[in-house]
């Protein structure tokens, strides 16, 4: 390998959310935990590639930072990146920007639902979508996803139903699945399409995982489908999860139907949000232009960490259940068999074990016993945590 992946890289004291965060603060929780080793938020413990440091080193070099544009040049290193990774061939035009994906989710739902309007999504998941419905007078419907065997897979059949609803008006799609590591399938995505394009809801298609698939498997983008999933969706990708540049907040929001873009356009204006920062121009042109090498080795870093924690489990503790990985850096593991208890699970997990992950019941109430298991590590840390986990449990 040319990149150092096992290299530790000390956090702590660097105003890093992960590493620095006090553990009191963790919600549900009351009782003194100390200094947990963090395998929670989903950010890397890794150094970006070296182009993206070089670029960033440059501009901070330059000086002057006073207000930017976004240059030709970027927009090109983002359209060529999603046609190269992904297949799908987007335009100048379509493009907009946000500081987040979850900021981008507000703003739809600001731009495209009215308060007490329906909002269909797929538990268990990542749990700030809850936040951006309700914070905006919505209303959750939960299309569960139903576990068959060791598979997560949609309910179409419910969907139908919950579409049918005239106050369902938006649906969340997070493709890849965060946390279920699901990588959804072209005819899953286009039932999907087909549904919410009958019943009038507009798709709004997380992809942010999208470029962190594993072998064997490939991510579709939903608007890729065909016209009616392209005019009826808003997309959004970034190089946050990717390239470990979520600091940077820079996010891309694609919306190819011009009258979906105005009315999103008109959210920006009313909130007064232009341009991404200059940082985030620079490093998200550099990682989509010189990233690829590395993320290529980064995804068999991954890969070789999902099988290190498998094989350890199944050797130590063979009763935790690692679900299979298709994308995203995050394992989910179903602990149930021994801790049936959600809140003792958790307690046991920061008292005891001393390891911090991201408790499944966060993700709604079908994750309860599920634990999600950040691998994006080096494979020291990830050992140690299971460690602890096996001297706790074992
Ligand atoms: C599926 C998904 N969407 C959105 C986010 C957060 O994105 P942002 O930090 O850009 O708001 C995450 C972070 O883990 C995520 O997994």
């Amino acid at each position: 390998m040319t990149y150092d992946f096992d290299k530790i890289i000390e956090r702590r004291g660097t105003n890093c959310s992960k590493w620095d965060t006090d553990p009191s603060t963790i919600e549900g929780v009351h009782y003194p935990v100390s200094n947990p080793l963090p395998l929670w938020i989903a950010d890397m413990d890794f150094a970006v590639a070296p182009e993206i440091t070089q670029a960033l080193v440059e501009r901070a070099r330059h000086g002057v930072f006073g207000y930017p544009i976004v240059p030709d040049s970027c927009y090109e290193a983002i359209i060529e990146w999603e046609e190269k990774r992904h297949g799908w061939k987007i335009e100048r035009d379509w493009i907009l920007f946000s500081p987040g994906a979850v900021p981008a989710a507000h703003m739809a739902v600001q731009a495209y639902c009215q308060p007490g309007d329906k909002t269909i999504l797929q538990q268990p998941v990542y749990y700030p979508f809850f936040r951006t419905i309700y914070n905006n007078g919505g209303l959750v419907v939960n299309n569960a996803l139903s576990l068959e065997g060791e598979r997560y897979e949609m309910d179409f059949d419910l969907l139908e139903r919950q579409a049918a609803d005239p106050r369902a008006s938006f649906f969340i799609l997070c493709s890849p699945h965060n946390p279920v590591g699901r990588v959804w399938s072209a005819s899953d995505l286009e039932r999907v399409g087909d549904i919410c394009a009958r019943h009038g809801l507009l798709v709004f298609a997380d992809e942010l995982h999208c470029d962190i698939i594993m072998p064997g498997h490939k991510h579709v983008p939903f608007a890729s489908l065909n016209d009616a999933c392209r005019d009826n969706s808003i997309t959004v990708i970034a190089p946050s999860k990717t390239f470990n540049l979520a600091g940077l907040q820079a996010t891309v929001v694609i919306i190819p139907n011009p009258r979906l873009r105005q009315r999103f356009e008109n959210v920006l204006s009313q909130n007064s949000i232009s341009k991404p920062n200059l940082f985030a121009i620079t490093g998200l042109e550099a990682a989509y232009r010189h990233g690829e090498k590395w993320l290529d080795e980064l995804l068999v870093y991954i890969k070789g960490n999902y099988d290190f924690l498998v094989q350890t489990l199944k050797e130590r503790l063979p009763q935790v259940k690692v679900l299979p990985l298709e994308g995203t850096f995050l394992a989910w593991a179903d602990f149930s068999a021994l801790e049936p208890d959600p809140e003792k699970l958790q307690r046991r997990m920061l008292t005891e074990a001393e390891v911090w992950l991201d408790e499944g019941y966060i993700f709604g109430s079908e994750g309860a016993g599920f634990e999600r298991i950040v691998l994006a590590c080096p494979r020291a840390i990830l050992k140690e945590a299971i460690d602890r986990i096996v001297r706790t449990f074992g």
